[in-house]
């Protein structure tokens, strides 16, 4: 696990990122939450870049055209292989963009620059380097120009290779939506390679020998939704480079779990179990990354706990599966706080909303692993009797039943069977489940999957919907009242804010009927960029203590109605309809407790009531 003493901290290289590109008049703009906000097609945030989509389709950023970040994301979609030596649920992405500023020239060369350099940046080795580029495709033309800009960068023209769009060409899993070439940077992780030829190069790629540490987008294009290509009103740069796996190249370790991002929570695991990591490397893994994950997702400013649906499923699913893990190499009481205490002291400088999240953080964990260890003894005894009724499979009804009495995560059901050889009937589960749930489960799994917002007309209604609602509750009940969650489906908006009782009959009319006027006067909605201070002087809804504050003081406040008619303000990225009257009308669904001292209310709108 040691690491060689000279190589820099992977703290160290985001520090390194940020500061190279601040020196080149990028803005450091803050992570953006993991849960997004107002997008009911996908779960977590997954790249640097989903947060930016707007800017990258040509909206003025409010703090200029070159940013950079350091983004936390969540893919689940390899959930089930975590235990091997590279995948992973959470990582972070180094990303720098250009909103139509600088292209490819300084892209490249920057990105050598800092990877190479050994005084301030990554120190790479150039001679483990290799770099791919689009070989074109219909009208969009080989991308000479990028390899170029690499071989006046440093990189020899043998260790440039161009492929096609399957491999250098990004975009997102949408039918619309910005795209482009793209340019690829490998390195050799053993350094053992040296020179390879084409063939040899899509070999050693396959095989794993070489791995990709970063990815330069050149996003000029949006997709026409019918196979074309659209010129975006800008040339955009839009980069993501993965830091654990820049981390594990600059340390020369073999996998990511042996770099500095993990050694101190491994060490933990450690000394929690009395095992070494070395006799049991997978439960090891399963249990850093899964808690290491978990701790991101509930100690967001946005943080949900763990529940039986969308994200709070994916939470639960994450601790079980570490605790059971710590069951399996023989820990024996409640542990899995003290390893997001050690996520939270060293990830907390970084991301500081660990910090002032880890009262709530510790609570939901503490919470989950005691509800879980009093049934898990039961349900694995359960488990046992099912399967000596038919050691081959498991019905559907019998898996529904160890989740609702045994809270037996599906996933989990499914790879207990599969250890003792058995199956499970998922889809007469999925039927068994919507019977009894509000939500279905295969609806949750298709949206961490992967979709992207197309920001339908819906999301957007409901999104005005929510700031309106948000502004008539802290008018009745005072500025101390505050969002607390917010989530939007296409059917419905949810919006948690803390109040400590429930409402009258006679409020929830009120908050209608208010709402349902803005809308018939139909006043326009519309966005202004300003300063967090003029914000705070127009009265923006906002949170200044944090995130907005250090948006190099620009912020975008979504206004409903103008001057005198003005009803609300909000810091806010969009996007929300242009008229209130196309709400059409508002209805409240349902008001209840969430959790202690939290309301939640559920409401729909709809267009055609006008
Ligand atoms: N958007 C690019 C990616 O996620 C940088 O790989």
């Amino acid at each position: 696990m040691a690491t060689t003493s000279q190589a820099l901290s992977a703290h160290e290289i985001r520090r390194r990122f940020l500061n190279f590109f601040q020196e080149r008049g990028h803005v450091i703009i803050p992570s953006a939450s993991l849960l997004p906000e107002n997008d009911p097609t996908l779960l977590f945030t997954n790249s640097g870049m989903y947060p930016l989509v707007p800017y990258l389709m040509g909206e003025a950023h409010p703090s200029g055209t070159r940013l950079a970040d350091s983004q936390k994301c969540v893919r689940t979609i390899d959930i089930d292989e975590v235990g091997d030596n590279r995948h992973l649920t959470f990582f972070e992405m180094l990303g720098f963009w250009s909103l139509g500023d600088y292209f490819k020239r300084d892209t490249i060369l920057w990105t050598y620059e800092l990877m190479t350099n050994t005084e301030y940046g990554f120190g790479l080795d150039p001679q483990r380097m290799y770099v791919t580029c689009f070989e074109g495709e219909g009208n969009i033309p080989k991308d000479e120009e990028a390899a170029a800009i690499w071989k006046e960068a440093g990189m020899p023209e043998n260790r440039i290779y161009f492929l096609g769009r399957k491999d250098n060409f990004w975009d997102l899993p949408t039918k619309t939506g910005p795209c482009g070439p793209d340019t690829e940077i490998f390195y050799d992780w053993r350094g053992t390679l040296g020179e390879l030829t084409h063939e040899e190069f899509v070999a050693a790629n396959d095989a794993g020998d070489v791995v990709e540490i970063g990815n330069d987008v050149f996003m000029q294009f949006n997709k026409d939704g019918k196979g074309g290509y659209d010129n975006l009103p800008k040339q955009n740069v839009d980069v993501g480079w993965g830091l654990e796996r820049v981390t594990q190249m600059v340390q020369g370790v073999t996998n990511v779990f042996d770099t500095d991002l993990f050694t101190p929570i491994l060490n933990k695991i450690e000394e929690v179990s009395s095992k070494k990591y070395a006799e049991a490397e997978r439960a090891f893994r399963i249990i850093a990354d899964h808690m290491r994950t978990a701790t991101f997702i509930i100690g967001d400013d946005r943080g949900v706990e763990p529940s039986n649906v969308d994200q709070g499923y994916i939470v639960r699913r994450l601790i079980r599966r570490a605790v059971r893990e710590g069951k399996r190499i023989g820990i024996d009481r409640a542990f899995i706080g003290d390893i997001a205490e050690v996520v939270v002291r060293d990830y907390g400088e970084a991301y500081p909303e660990l910090q002032r999240n880890r009262e709530r953080v510790m609570k939901a964990l503490a919470a989950e692993e005691s509800k879980f260890q009093s049934t898990l003894h039961h349900g694995l005894k359960e488990f046992e009797k099912i399967l000596e009724k038919d050691a081959q499979s498991i019905s559907g009804h019998d898996a529904f039943l160890l989740f609702q009495s045994y809270g037996f995560p599906l996933e989990m059901t499914v790879e207990l069977a599969k250890e003792r050889g058995a199956n499970v009937d998922e889809m007469s589960f999925d039927a068994e489940f919507e019977k009894h749930q509000q939500t279905s489960r295969a609806g949750a799994a298709k949206k961490f999957k992967g979709g992207l917002a197309d920001h339908s007309l819906e999301s957007r209604r409901l999104h005005t919907a929510t700031h309106l609602l948000h502004k008539v509750l802290k008018t009745m009940f005072g500025e101390q009242l505050e969002q607390k969650g917010s989530n939007i489906t296409p059917q419905r908006l949810r919006f948690d804010f803390n109040f400590d009782r429930a409402l009258t009959e006679e409020e929830r009319k009120h908050i209608e009927d208010t709402i349902n006027d803005v809308i018939k006067r139909d006043l326009p909605v519309f966005w202004k960029e300003m300063t967090t201070q003029e914000a705070k002087a127009a009265q923006a809804i906002g949170y200044f203590e944090d995130e907005y504050a250090k948006l190099g003081n620009k912020v975008k406040v979504y206004f409903v109605g103008e001057g005198a008619d003005n009803f609300s303000a909000e810091i806010c990225g969009g996007p929300h309809v242009e008229h209130t009257g196309e709400l059409g009308s508002f209805k409240i669904t349902s008001e209840k407790s969430s959790s202690a001292g939290i309301r939640r209310i559920k409401a729909e709108v709809s267009a055609n009531n006008s």
